[in-house]
């Protein structure tokens, strides 16, 4: 299989830390189409209560993204989207239209900072899930509530939360610990997909099919489709 979702990857140039310019945008579409990605949600960062989100300039940009897809004739869409850091203004937000969910649908990614408390996950699972949306966590491996499988089960059963891992974490050795978090989430089916997370084309590229490569080396090709693209496109309807 090689037609990967990445629904976490920050494609849009000149809207947050990922590419600073259209031809650095161009080489990272190349690099997802060599991946074997046919599909990239393209999730900037949205702070919301802290900036707004820059609508205007990711619209056009996005559309400069597609005319250069359309013109080198390449197998890939772009969906809109973002990454949101939730605040208490998050979900209010998102229902006003001021913030976009992942391609126009009802899912949102969203991330949090490293150390926030259990509870403070459970809030945005709580607000956003009232809101009607359906809520995934952005790289998950992150955030110190959720080493506790406990707590990861209590969201995912009590909240629905769905679950991120970045493609990196899959690919690189990070420890004893990390690496058997890792293990557990995955044989107990608590990770739901992965993406890249990319950035530029340097620390933080895409690298979607050695992440396949891996996941079906150690769970076989069939859990290895379904967390690079199978979940995503029920999800987004894509
Ligand atoms: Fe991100």
């Amino acid at each position: 299989m090689s037609n990967f979702v990445d629904l976490h990857h920050h494609l849009i140039y000149g809207v947050d830390d990922g590419p600073q310019s259209m031809e650095e945008m161009q080489q990272m579409i190349l690099r997802a189409v060599e991946e074997g990605v046919t599909d990239i949600v393209c999730t900037s960062h949205a702070t919301p209560g802290l900036e707004l989100f820059p609508q205007e300039r990711y619209d056009a940009h996005l559309a400069k993204a597609r005319a250069y897809i359309d013109a080198e004739g390449l197998d890939l869409r772009v969906h809109p989207g973002c990454e949101i850091l939730y605040t208490d203004a998050s979900a209010r937000l998102v229902r006003e239209g001021r913030i976009p969910t992942l391609a126009k649908g009802d899912a949102v990614l969203v991330e949090f900072s490293p150390d926030a408390s259990f509870q403070r996950l459970m809030d945005a699972a709580k607000s956003f899930g009232m809101a009607g949306y359906d809520v995934i966590f952005a790289h998950a491996e992150r955030y110190a509530a959720l080493r506790s499988l406990k707590n990861v089960r209590k969201l995912r059963d009590e909240f629905g939360v769905y679950i991120q891992i970045n493609a990196n974490t899959v690919i690189n050795k990070r420890g004893f610990f990390a690496d058997r978090w890792l293990r557990q989430m995955l044989a107990n089916g608590y990770v739901d997909c992965v993406a890249t997370d990319a950035h530029n084309l340097s620390s933080r590229s895409c690298k979607m099919r050695k992440c396949h490569e891996v996941l079906s080396e150690k769970y076989g090709e069939d859990l290895a489709d379904e967390l690079c693209g199978g979940f995503q496109r029920r999800l987004l309807e894509i």
